[in-house]
């Protein structure tokens, strides 16, 4: 890996003593400069982010990566751009606290650390040849969206493709330009869903009802591969309703968020069960967790 010392920002200054081995260091977070800062809806911001020196890291949709920023500190955050687009990653980052809240007033120029890509992703290659159904609630699309590109970016080897994506309200949506772009095609069963419309909605109005997408009937429960992200309790909600209309529960995956420190199955931060969410996840298979799904801090 190179660094190159005359590419650091005020932010940051590489320190030329690094050696090899430091650098291979896997806790050693390298550099990124954001080259584009976009406010999604208040809280939520977007950016993009390449590499200092080298290329970016080739991921699979579903992984994630640690983001650090100096000075404040380090968290998970999923991959939310293209997997085929190699100039850049992105990142989706609701404020909820001290680092995402520090992430999300990253400017343009600024440099953060990155480590990753770390954990497993979404079942792509299994899904070839099945109907596929992505299912997402609110900030559940930023982890689900590298799926939804690669699915469209290679729309011939799937069978029929629905998408249901729910949001709070129309102030809401995530990605609002995308929207436009998917509700063209001709080939995708889209729906989106607010739990709360005000008059210039002209959409689906209700929760994230997968029973009334299931009635649609524009795919084969029986041959589908489902993907769900959100909250934990409403993608229980939802890989249920899925199961009880004939999706098998081997064919269900889900997204799992814990609070994790190392992302490298060493510290045991984010275990789940006998899962650790990190190396085993955050995708996980529903007929592997289900158990202990309900349980909230396990
Ligand atoms: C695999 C993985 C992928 C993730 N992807 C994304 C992503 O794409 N975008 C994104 O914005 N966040 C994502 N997260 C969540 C993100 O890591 C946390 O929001 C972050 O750790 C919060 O750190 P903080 O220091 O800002 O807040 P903290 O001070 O740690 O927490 C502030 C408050 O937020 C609550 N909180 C912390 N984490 C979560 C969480 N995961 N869900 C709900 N409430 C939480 C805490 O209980 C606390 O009340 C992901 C997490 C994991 C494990
Ligand atoms: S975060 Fe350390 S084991 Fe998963």
């Amino acid at each position: 890996m190179q660094r190159d010392s005359r590419s650091s920002t005020s932010t940051v200054k590489i320190d030329e003593r690094l050696t090899d081995e430091t650098l291979a260091d896997p806790f050693l977070p390298e550099l990124y400069r954001v080259v584009r800062a976009a406010t999604e809806i208040p809280d939520v911001v977007t950016i993009d982010i390449v590499p200092v020196a080298g290329e970016r890291a080739a991921f699979a949709a579903g992984q994630f990566n640690m983001l650090y920023v100096f000075g404040v500190g380090e968290v998970a955050i999923s991959m939310s751009g293209d997997p085929a687009d190699m100039s850049r990653h992105v990142h989706t980052i609701r404020d909820v606290g001290m680092v995402s809240g520090a992430l999300t007033r990253l400017k343009e120029g600024d440099v953060l650390g990155v480590r990753g890509p770390f954990g497993t992703g979404w079942p792509v290659l299994e899904a070839e040849g099945l109907d596929v159904v992505m299912v997402s609630s609110g900030c559940g699309l930023a982890p689900l969206r590298p799926a939804i590109y690669h699915v469209l970016n290679n729309r011939e080897r799937y069978g029929r493709v629905s998408i249901l994506l729910g949001f709070h309200s129309p102030d809401d949506l995530l990605y609002r330009q995308e929207f436009e772009q998917w509700r063209q095609r001709l080939d995708i069963d889209l729906l989106v869903t607010v739990n709360h419309a005000d008059r210039s909605w002209r959409g689906n109005v209700g929760g994230v009802q997968v029973q009334g997408f299931i009635k649609r009937g524009n795919f084969d429960p029986r041959e589908t591969l489902a993907m769900v992200c959100g909250p934990e309790g409403k993608m229980r909600y939802m890989a249920n309703s899925l199961r009880d209309a004939g999706v098998p529960e081997e064919r269900i995956y889900f997204s799992m968020e814990r609070n994790m420190k190392c992302a490298m199955g060493i510290c045991g931060r984010c275990q789940f069960g006998p899962e650790f969410t990190c190396k085993d996840g955050p995708v996980l298979r529903f007929d592997r967790i289900s158990h202990i799904l309900a349980v909230r801090e396990i």
